[in-house]
């Protein structure tokens, strides 16, 4: 069956050719940050990260190797940040090394800032944020990414990796969800 974009996007907020203008441009920033390093982690966090991840790694001059992560946050009601459920783990080792975290959006910030603090606990030499979006109304943790490709009003987005219920991550662009999806 195919997806019939009409009844699930309110409106395309950030169409193909813009997500790979702008993620070239974060690319060209990140390449001069690192400049004089030897190597360069790139870490994306499962799932929503994956298409940044190949835009992104394909613009990338340094040396580097693409790891990936899959973590959720704790959400017990009453401690807020600090604990990160690790359920696909890294299968190198990142002491000493440059590590630059790869996500889709940075939300009310509990997911990154447990995980930011757990790869500097492992002995990284520098651990920094790259994040295609950021909604930073929605902040309960603050948490500044290094790098950031769009800032994006309160909506809920889906496209280009990111998902309603694990579907909609294919879609080549970043869309506002229709009201009536979720609601
Ligand atoms: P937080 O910053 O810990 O709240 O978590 C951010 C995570 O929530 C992201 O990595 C996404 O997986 C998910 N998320 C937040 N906002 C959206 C959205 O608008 N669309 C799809 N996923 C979202
Ligand atoms: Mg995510």
């Amino acid at each position: 069956m195919k997806t019939d974009l009409e009844e699930i996007i309110d409106q395309v907020l950030i169409d193909e050719e813009s997500l790979n203008k702008r993620i070239k441009k974060l690319a060209n920033q990140v390449n001069e940050y690192y400049e004089d390093k030897n190597e360069l982690v790139l870490v994306g966090i499962l799932k929503g990260s994956i298409m940044f991840m190949a835009q992104l790694a394909k613009s990338i001059k340094i040396n580097c190797t693409l790891e990936f992560m899959d973590v959720s946050s704790y959400e017990d009601g009453t401690e807020s940040s600090g604990n990160v459920k690790i359920i696909k783990d890294l299968d190198t080792d990142i002491s000493g090394k440059e590590v630059l975290i790869v996500e889709d959006i940075i939300d009310t910030g509990r997911t990154l800032d447990a995980l930011r603090h757990s790869l500097i606990k492992r002995g990284a030499n520098s651990v920094k944020i790259i994040t295609l979006l950021d909604k930073p109304e929605r902040r309960v943790i603050e948490i500044k990414p290094d790098w950031t490709g769009f800032k994006i009003p309160n909506e809920f987005v889906v496209g280009y990796g990111l998902d309603y219920q694990q579907k909609y991550r294919n879609l080549p662009f970043i869309g506002v969800l229709k009201r009536e999806v979720y609601e």
